[in-house]
C-alpha cells in the first residue's frame, strides 16, 4: 500500500479542458518526488486533489490505501500538508504564532501540545524570531518560512509542495532545500514538490513525474527523466546546465561520467583532466 495514489485522475474545471486527464501518480515512503511540467500543466491541480481540497471527478485519490471523501477530510490533512504556492492564500492569523497555531488548534490538540508544536515548528523554520510579528509584513522569504511552519505544525507524514522556490532569491532557495533534504533524511518524511525549475529537482528529489497537459508523459529517476533532452524541450522545459554540459562533452569523446551537482561535475573533470587531488 502506497502513501498516496491516484487512480486514472480526471478532473475539469468548470468550461475549462481537462486539467487533468487519466493521472495515475504514486507516492511511496521517505521518497522524494518532483512533479515537474510548464505551466497550465495541472501540477496545481493535481496537489488540490492530494489533501482534498478538490475531490476526483473521475478515478480516485487513496491515502494509505483509503479514498479520499468528505468524510475523512480532516484525517487526510493531518497526514497530507499543502504548501501552496502563494503564501498569501495560506497566512491569515494577526501574528505568525497564531497562524502557525492555527492547524494544530483545528486537529482538536489541547494548548500545551498546540505551544509545544508552535515552538518546534518555529525552531526548525529558523523563525522565533519572527513570532510576534503580524504575516502581512513579512518578506516573500519570510512568509513562505511561516507557511511551510504552519503545515509542519500538524506534523503530516507527507509534505507537499507547489512550486516552492517562487519568490525565493538564491540564498533562500539553497535554505529551502538543505532544509526540505533534512526533514526527508532526519524524519523519513515523504516529500512531493511541484517546479519548472530543473535545477531544483537535481538538489532534491529522488523521482520525477513529468506531466504536460493534464498527463502524466513520463516517469523515471532523475537520470533517467534528463536523458530525455528531446522530450523535456518538446514541453518547454530545459535540462540543468551541468547534465547537458557533461553529455555534450561525452558527444565529444570526453571520458567523462554525467554529473548532475556541481560536485560531481568537478569530480569528473579533475579526473577526466588528470588534476592533482584536492589537499
Ligand atoms: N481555478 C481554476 N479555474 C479554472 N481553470 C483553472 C483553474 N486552475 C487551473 N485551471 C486550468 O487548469 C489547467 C491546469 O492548471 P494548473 O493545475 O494550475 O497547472 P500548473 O500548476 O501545472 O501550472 C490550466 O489549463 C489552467 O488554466
Ligand atoms: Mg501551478
Amino acid at each position: 500500500m502506497h502513501l498516496i495514489e491516484t487512480t486514472h485522475l480526471s478532473y475539469a474545471y468548470r468550461d475549462s479542458v481537462r486539467a487533468l486527464d487519466d493521472v495515475n501518480f504514486v507516492a511511496p515512503r521517505n521518497v522524494r518526488i518532483a512533479v515537474i511540467g510548464p505551466n497550465g500543466a495541472g501540477k496545481s491541480t493535481l496537489f488540490r486533489h492530494l489533501n482534498g481540497i478538490l475531490l476526483p471527478q473521475e478515478g480516485q485519490v487513496l491515502v494509505r490505501g483509503e479514498p479520499v471523501t468528505k468524510k475523512n477530510l480532516k484525517e487526510v490533512r493531518k497526514f497530507v500538508g499543502v504548501v501552496f504556492q502563494n503564501p498569501d492564500d495560506q497566512i491569515f492569523a494577526p501574528t505568525v504564532e497564531q497562524d502557525v497555531a492555527f492547524g494544530p488548534t483545528n486537529l482538536g490538540l489541547d494548548e500545551s501540545t498546540v505551544m509545544h508544536r508552535v515552538d518546534e515548528a518555529l525552531g526548525l523554520l529558523g523563525i522565533e524570531y519572527l513570532r510576534h510579528r503580524a504575516p502581512h509584513h513579512l518578506s516573500g522569504g519570510e512568509k513562505k518560512r511561516v507557511a511551510i511552519a504552519g503545515v509542519l505544525a500538524m506534523e503530516p507524514d507527507v509534505l507537499v509542495m507547489d512550486e516552492p522556490t517562487a519568490g525565493l532569491d538564491p540564498r533562500g532557495r539553497d535554505d529551502l532545500v538543505r532544509f526540505v533534504n533534512s526533514l526527508a533524511e532526519k524524519y523519513g518524511m515523504t516529500v512531493i514538490f511541484s517546479t519548472h525549475e530543473l535545477e531544483l529537482v537535481t538538489a532534491m528529489a529522488d523521482y520525477i513525474y513529468v506531466m504536460d497537459q493534464g498527463k502524466i508523459l513520463a516517469q523515471g529517476s532523475v537520470q533517467e527523466i534528463f536523458e530525455q533532452e528531446e522530450m523535456l524541450r518538446r514541453i518547454r522545459l530545459d535540462v540543468p546546465v551541468i547534465p547537458k554540459l557533461c553529455r555534450a562533452l561525452r558527444r565529444r569523446g570526453a571520458a567523462l561520467p554525467v554529473a548532475y551537482t556541481v560536485e560531481e561535475a568537478e569530480e569528473g573533470l579533475a579526473a577526466a583532466l588528470a588534476l592533482p587531488r584536492r589537499s
